[in-house]
């Protein structure tokens, strides 16, 4: 066991916070336990403290235990993709308070696959409360340097862990009424899902408040448009100085482009660093040529059109 390892799970014993790689993206960790702990996460993320936050774990079985009335269904999702890139939403048990869950009678719950996030479990022993460790609104970090970037010194350990190896956030899926829903596409798809549990549902206007939900929630500062790839060279000939993103060179010249993989999961992994890297070229806007419109795409899509939205 690494002594790092060690010490950000002597940090967290103490009330302090721990960012750690995930194989989604970094997360700010807390001790979920400790109400003091969550409230100082909740400050450094600037986030409001009514909304939720998901809960990781070493094991399925401690994760469980946040939980009552557990669906069969939650258990077959559990043994098919966790350790992995999976929250459940499940009626709360005792353990997790009101600062965990903003006060709503329901838990995220997640078991992270990769290995430093792990043994940090592991050693910590207990649940650790871990939103994405970024200030609230903006994109998610996915190396240490994105976290170092956004936290500075308000987060005492950050544990290196590599690039995210998926890039997106966690798909949530939420079990804990009358039908499954899916709260967030991610790299396991509704499809994946689907595949194991049968038909479920897509988010409507009276599912669970979550912050993902927000307008402009993974966010980067300059104003960003999706726009479809015949449409992309009248766009950039409007004159603005703009940061492209996009499968192949545009046609003509312009101040900063990427390309982008035509993968999806690939595509993913590079998202945000794509996203922080065009933010950072200093132009008056991002042009985001669409991706298909496919199953395939949706947990892209979905971060993409939030990016897009203008506050
Ligand atoms: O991949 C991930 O899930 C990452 C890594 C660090 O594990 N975490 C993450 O956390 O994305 P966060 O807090 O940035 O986003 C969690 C989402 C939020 O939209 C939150 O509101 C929602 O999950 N959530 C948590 N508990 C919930 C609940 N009881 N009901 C509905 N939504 C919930
Ligand atoms: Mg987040």
């Amino acid at each position: 066991m690494s002594s790092e390892v060690r010490r950000a799970a002597q940090i967290l014993r103490t009330g302090g916070l721990v960012a750690f790689p995930t194989e989604t993206v970094y997360g700010l960790g807390a001790d979920a336990s400790s109400e003091k702990a969550v409230a100082r996460l909740f400050q450094v993320k600037r986030r409001p403290a009514d909304h939720p936050v998901i809960v990781h774990f070493a094991s399925s079985e401690s994760a469980f235990q946040w939980a009552s009335d557990i669906p069969d269904a939650a258990r077959k999702l559990a043994r098919k993709f966790w350790p992995g890139p999976l929250t459940l939403i499940l009626k709360r048990s005792a353990l997790a308070k009101d600062f965990v869950t903003g006060g709503q009678d329901t838990v995220g719950l997640r078991v992270p696959s990769h290995p430093v996030a792990h043994e940090l479990l592991l050693v910590f022993g207990g649940a650790v409360a871990a939103p994405s460790a970024n200030r609230f609104g903006r994109v998610s970090p996915t190396t240490l340097a994105h976290v170092r970037e956004d936290l500075g010194s308000d987060v005492e350990v950050v544990l290196e862990g590599g690039p995210s190896e998926v890039g997106i956030e966690s798909t949530i899926v939420d079990l804990s009424g009358a039908t499954p829903v899916l709260l967030r596409p991610g790299r396991i798809s509704k499809q994946d899902v689907e595949s194991v549990i049968g038909k479920i549902g897509e988010k409507t206007a009276s599912s669970p408040r979550h912050s993902g939900g927000l307008e402009r929630h993974y966010a980067p500062r300059t104003p960003a448009r999706m726009v479809p790839v015949h449409a992309l060279d009248k766009e950039i000939s409007k004159g603005k100085s703009v940061a492209v993103l996009a499968f192949s060179r545009p046609d003509q010249r312009v101040d900063f482009w990427l390309r982008m993989p035509r993968d999806p999961q690939a595509y993913a992994q590079k998202l945000y660093a794509a996203l922080r890297e065009l933010d950072g070229a200093g132009c008056e806007q991002i042009l985001v040529e669409a991706p298909p419109d496919t199953a395939e795409w949706a947990a892209v899509r979905d971060r993409l059109k939030r990016a897009c939205e203008q506050g």
